[in-house]
């Protein structure tokens, strides 16, 4: 298996992009269940998102094994809106840029062209997440915001506030292609 400190550039080259289909739903799933950090939904849910949210979503991959994904959509009547429903990457891998890079593939298609603000609810307490937009709004050079989570509504919801609304943005047509393009050590 193809690890973090092996990833020089020739292997580097190894990793491609595409958009979900519904085949992939277990691997999603596997994905999810390895992260110890996302919320658990059912396969059925799973199978359903890879079909309908192919067009906003992505996957990685590498040697024909799916090592990330982001399953994103379109909130409705907000078409300026990527909302990231969930995100993971195999633990080995973490760190060098799939996430960024993951993302940078959707926001180039040219169906999201629309695309000026990424969402998602993000837990305070989870460093990882927070920094995550952090980093995206910098790279991005735009801002980015914090606010009350839709969760909230919930009856019987966690009332500590943890869980943010994040909202990174705007983004114009040139601060989406810079997202991931900063030199790291190990170029993805
Ligand atoms: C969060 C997660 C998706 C990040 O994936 P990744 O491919 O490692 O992310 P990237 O390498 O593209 O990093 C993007 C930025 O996120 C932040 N980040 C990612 N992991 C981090 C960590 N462990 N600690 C602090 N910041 C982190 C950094 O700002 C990083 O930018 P930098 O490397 O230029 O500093 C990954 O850690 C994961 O799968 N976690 C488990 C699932 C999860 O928690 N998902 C919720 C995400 S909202």
């Amino acid at each position: 298996m193809l690890t973090g400190n092996d990833l020089g550039t020739k292997e580097a080259g190894r990793f491609s992009f595409r958009e979900p289909v519904a085949s992939d739903a277990p691997s999603v799933l596997t994905l999810v269940k390895r992260s110890n950090s996302l919320a658990l939904n059912s396969g059925q849910c799973y199978l359903m998102l890879c079909e309908h949210f192919a067009s906003t979503s992505v996957v990685a991959e590498t040697d024909g094994e799916l090592i990330g994904f982001i399953i994103a959509y379109i909130p409705p009547g907000r078409r300026d809106t990527l909302y990231i429903w969930q995100i993971a990457v195999a633990s080995h891998l973490r760190r060098l840029g799939l996430t960024k890079k993951m993302l940078r593939h959707i926001l180039a298609r040219h169906n999201l062209k629309s695309i000026r603000y990424i969402e998602a609810s993000v837990n305070r307490s989870h460093d990882p997440s927070f920094r995550l937009f952090q980093t995206l709004a910098k790279e991005g050079h735009c801002k980015m915001d914090q606010l009350p989570a839709l969760s909230a509504t919930l009856e019987g919801s966690d009332s500590s506030g943890e869980e943010q609304l994040i909202r990174v943005g705007p983004l114009d047509p040139v601060s989406k292609t810079l997202i991931g393009r900063r030199k790291r050590a190990y170029a993805i």
